[in-house]
This record gives C-alpha cells, sequence and structure tokens, in this order.
C-alpha cells in the first residue's frame, strides 16, 4: 500500500495531534499526554524545524521531524514516530530513507535521534537501522502543585548577588553572561555529535529577538560576583501556546565558583520569580545528561522527580536507514542485528 510523504500543512494539526496522542499513551506512558496547544506550541518552536506526514489511505500514520541547530551545520535531529498500531511494515523505515536526502543536501553528515527509549521499539529500530547510542538523558518534573515551596528558600551564598531579567539581558552584563555561557560546554555531551553553540554578544542579542518575537517569556537568574562579572546563570521560557509547562534552559555556574549553592540559589529564585507571576503554571520539565548527577541532584533538591531515562543515538549519513548493512562478526555488529 502506498505511502504519501509530504510537509505538514496546517490544515492536519487535530490528525497530527491524534498521532501525538496515540505515541505518548503507547511508548511515554510516564508522561502527560499533550494538550492540543502544547502540540501547536511545539510546531511554532524555534529553530529551524522541518516536518513531514506520512498518510496511507487517507490517514495520517506517521511522521519525520528535522531540527538544524546553530553552530552545527553537520548535524541534523531526525525524529521518526509510526502509529503504534502499524508498525513493523516498514513505514518508519520509509520515512528514514525519504528523510536522509533531504538533510544531506543541506550538508549533513550525522543524523541523531534524541528520546529514544532504549528497550523499546525505538532502541530496536534505531540499533536495526545502523544507529547507536551516544547519550543518555533523563527528563526530570516538578508538580509545581504539589512541592513544597520552603525547598526554594534558598540564602544566596555570600560573596555572590542574584541579578535577574526578563527577555534583555542588561548591557553592563552582557559580554560576562555571553562568556559564561559558554561553560555548558562542560556539561557532559557524552559521544554526541552536537557541538555547544558558540556563544557571542550578538548570538544573545539575536537569541533574545527571536524569542520575543515569539511571545516567549524567557527569564534569566544570573550570580554576579563582586567585580560585576556574571558568574552562573540560569534560565526557563513560559510558551503562550503551552501556558502550564515551565521549560529549563541552561544552567551554569563558572568552574572557579563551582560547590558553593549557586546552582540550586540560582534555580530556587527562577522558580519563585515564575511562579509569582505565571498562575497557570503547572509543572516543570528539565532534561539533563544521566551523567550529570550534580545537575540531577540540584533538581531533586528542588523538588523535581526523575520521571524517565532516554537514549540519545546517532549514525552517519550512508550508513543508517535501509542502507545500513551490519558486518556480522565484527566487534561494532549488534547482536539485535542478526535476529530473523
Ligand atoms: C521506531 C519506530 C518509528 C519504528 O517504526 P516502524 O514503522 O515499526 O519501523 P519499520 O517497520 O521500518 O522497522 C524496520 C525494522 O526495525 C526493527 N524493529 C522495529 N521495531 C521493532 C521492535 N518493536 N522490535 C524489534 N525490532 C524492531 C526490525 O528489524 C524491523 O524490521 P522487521 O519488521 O522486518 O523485522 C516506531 O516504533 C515508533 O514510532 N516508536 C516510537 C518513537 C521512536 O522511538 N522513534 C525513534 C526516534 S528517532
Amino acid at each position: 500500500m502506498t505511502l504519501d510523504i509530504r510537509p505538514f500543512d496546517e490544515a492536519e494539526i487535530d490528525e497530527y495531534h491524534e498521532l501525538r496522542l496515540a505515541l505518548y499513551r503507547h511508548d511515554f506512558p510516564e508522561l502527560p499526554t499533550p494538550t492540543r496547544e502544547a502540540t501547536v506550541s511545539t510546531l511554532s518552536r524555534h529553530g529551524d524545524r522541518l516536518l513531514w506526514t506520512a498518510r496511507r489511505d487517507q490517514r495520517v500514520v506517521g511522521k519525520v521531524s528535522v531540527l538544524l541547530l546553530d553552530d552545527n551545520e553537520h548535524l541534523a535531529v531526525v525524529d521518526v514516530a509510526v502509529l503504534p498500531e502499524l508498525r513493523r511494515q516498514g513505514i518508519g523505515t520509509a520515512l528514514l530513507d525519504f528523510v536522509l536526502p533531504h538533510v544531506r543536501d543541506r550538508g549533513c553528515t550525522v543524523v541523531e535521534g534524541g528520546y529514544v527509549k532504549l528497550d523499546g521499539p525505538g532502541g530496536s529500530w534505531t540499533r536495526n537501522r545502523g544507529f547507536r547510542e551516544v547519550q543518555s538523558t533523563i527528563l526530570q518534573i516538578l508538580e509545581l502543585g504539589e512541592v513544597d515551596r520552603a525547598r526554594w528558600a534558598v540564602d544566596t551564598p555570600e560573596g555572590y548577588e542574584l541579578v535577574r531579567w526578563r527577555g534583555h539581558v542588561p548591557d553592563e552584563l552582557v559580554a560576562s553572561y555571553a562568556e559564561a555561557r559558554r561553560a555548558i560546554a562542560d556539561a557532559p555531551w557524552g559521544e554526541s555529535a552536537e557541538h555547544p553553540p558558540d556563544w557571542t554578544v550578538e548570538r544573545v542579542r539575536r537569541i533574545e529577538v527571536e524569542r520575543r518575537e515569539q511571545g516567549i517569556d524567557l527569564r534569566t537568574v544570573a550570580a554576579v560576583d563582586t567585580h560585576g562579572t556574571v558568574v552562573g546563570l540560569t534560565e526557563a521560557e513560559a510558551r503562550p501556546k503551552d501556558p502550564t509547562r515551565l521549560m529549563q534552559g541552561d544552567t551554569v555556574v563558572l568552574k572557579a565558583h563551582r560547590g558553593h549553592g549557586l546552582g540550586v540559589a540560582m534555580k530556587a529564585e527562577l522558580l519563585r520569580w515564575f511562579t509569582a507571576e505565571h498562575g497557570a503554571l503547572e509543572q516543570a520539565w528539565t532534561r539533563t545528561a544521566a551523567a550529570n548527577t550534580y545537575m540531577a541532584d540540584v533538581n531533586h533538591r528542588l523538588g523535581f522527580a526523575t520521571v524517565g531515562r532516554y537514549g540519545a543515538v546517532a549514525g552517519p549519513i550512508g550508513t543508517i536507514g535501509s542502507e545500513f548493512r551490519p558486518i556480522v562478526g565484527s566487534d561494532g555488529g549488534n547482536p539485535d542485528c542478526y535476529a530473523g
């Protein structure tokens, strides 16, 4: 039966949302199912995102999306998904094969997938299509209606001041803020091919404009030392079409200032500030490398619970999809590939 793969059209938003609901219920039962607004919000998300849907007999049966990241021209972050009841019929592979020439034409050499349950169908499929695990991540969620907010009553460590802003970094801090953001390179990246972006003042200002144009409430809490230099920061965003969910962004503390409690103090202040002004918020979400135990512990202290563990997988273009040929008997071969 033929598969009709076309660019996503806004007229199919309801069917696309139904597909997402089916996927969440089947593959991610640990997560709340997305609202229609949240689905719309993911569609308008920042970055260069390309999305196609696949139809069979007029019905939306799968999707593939590609996210192209700043300063990562070699990399395509791809997400393939198929209706649970129509799996093992080659639809997932057809979607991946369809998208590979598109990303190759854009100069990408590596494909990565982010949220894969390695012990589920996503893990079996990605291994059988030439991907290997490059990073393990955890998702942590804070239930804002249930948390004991006394956890957020944290003193600011001596010798530092917490400075906060909405949307626009104050001019006198922007240079050291951009510099501090580079410290995200210290986070464990596993074997992911993704490079941390090149943080410059221009990049900071460009992102501020993008967020403002999208109506996103982006807030930052920074730790500033006695010289007036930003030595740590944390940020989160509330998106207009996803009003119940706060999305945590980067948190960093420069090496020389770690171990003083700045991470907890900054994040606690950010939570106090957002929740005071966004009454509709129900949850805060954050994702971090499983190896990043310091960050995970900070989040636990503030009331976050770890709800899921996911793998990031990657493969070079030319060796993935239906082109993948396992090398039977070599050390690199995956036992799953010999099955059947
Ligand atoms: C991963 C996913 C897209 C696969 O879609 P699909 O249409 O079932 O995939 P295919 O039919 O092309 O599978 C091709 C091969 O992968 C392997 N495979 C796929 N699902 C498998 C499973 N559940 N168990 C074992 N092997 C599996 C098999 O070798 C299969 O070939 P076979 O059926 O001839 O044995 C689908 O399971 C899904 O939507 N999962 C949730 C989202 C996800 O994890 N996406 C991956 C992130 S990029």
